[in-house]
């Protein structure tokens, strides 16, 4: 099933929502429009039963080349503070709402991917590039501060030197350099890209999803805390997710200890089959 908001399109297939940024020929860039466009899709699709895993990627040579320095800055300034704050409120809503989300996520970069485009790069849970990618916090080329989180997530996934040389200097980097500093999981050549990523979303399609929901917000809730608020608050997150889906510890319990099925230090419980 395709659905299509102009600036936005998705399918979804066998447990995959394959979600784009469809201004190819803006490279993709990210509208006010395309912002309203992404929550909207990024709404219909969480809580559809056929989507397991949420794919973000781009049409065209871009994944994406970051705010619209005419749609997202000349022409929202132009409306005051107002309408600077509407467009950053639609933009970082949908990256809030996808660093979240119920479903998890991966960003498969195709292409370029510059500035506000690290907000939702950091916002999926996972991320693959084609070796071809670029990316860059090219903010300092045009003259203001990686803004919208864009130097957080820098500081977030690179060390301080790489973090700071990255923002001051403005220069781009390839998806292999951008593998080996952390920004992405895996870089791979472009014409293995999607079935590399198609291969790791159905393996977490394979996984427990309420046990795949506490994990991924627990990743980024812990990072802020102490040791001890973090042993509290997993202790907490680990008897909410087994009362939501007790069964589901039993079975992945049962094919272990009584069957002998599977080694979960190897792989993961046959979810399709209940005692
Ligand atoms: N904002 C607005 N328009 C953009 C854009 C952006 N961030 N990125 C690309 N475009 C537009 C171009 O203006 C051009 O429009 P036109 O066809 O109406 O002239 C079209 O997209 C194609 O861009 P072009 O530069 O010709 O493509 P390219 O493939 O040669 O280069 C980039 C691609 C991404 C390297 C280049 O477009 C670029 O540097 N974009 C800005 C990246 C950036 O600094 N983003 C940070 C914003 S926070």
């Amino acid at each position: 099933m395709a659905n299509d908001h102009d600036t936005v399109a998705y399918d979804v297939e066998d447990g995959i929502a394959w979600l784009r940024f469809n201004r190819p020929d803006k490279r993709n860039a990210m509208s006010p429009r395309l912002n309203r466009a992404m929550m909207v899709a990024l709404d219909e699709l969480e809580f559809r039963n056929d989507v397991g895993v949420l794919v973000l990627t781009g049409e065209g040579s871009a994944w994406s080349a970051g705010m619209d320095l005419k749609e997202y800055f000349r022409e929202t300034e132009a409306n005051g503070l107002r309408g600077i704050r509407q467009a950053q409120r639609e933009s970082y809503g949908w990256w809030r709402r996808l660093r979240w989300y119920q479903k998890p996520t991966i960003a498969m970069v195709n292409g370029w991917c510059f500035g506000g485009g690290y907000g939702p790069l950091f916002a999926c849970d996972l991320a693959f590039c084609a070796d071809e990618a670029t990316f860059g916090l090219s903010e300092i080329n045009w003259g203001i501060l990686p803004g919208g989180g864009a130097t957080k997530v820098a500081v977030e996934l690179l060390s301080f030197r790489r973090a700071m040389y990255h923002a001051l200097l403005g220069e781009p980097i390839d998806g292999k350099t951008a593998a080996e500093w952390g920004l992405v999981n895996e870089s791979v050549p472009l014409v293995q890209l999607k079935d590399r990523v198609t291969d790791v979303a159905s393996k977490l399609n394979e996984r427990n999803p309420v046990t795949i929901k506490a994990i991924k917000d627990a990743v980024r809730r812990v990072g802020d805390m102490t040791y001890d608020d973090a042993e509290d608050y997993l202790l907490r997150a680990q008897e909410a997710a087994n009362s939501f889906d007790n069964d589901g510890r039993k079975e992945g319990i049962r094919q272990f200890i009584d069957e002998k099925s599977y080694k979960p230090g190897l792989g993961a419980y046959d979810r399709s089959r209940r005692s």
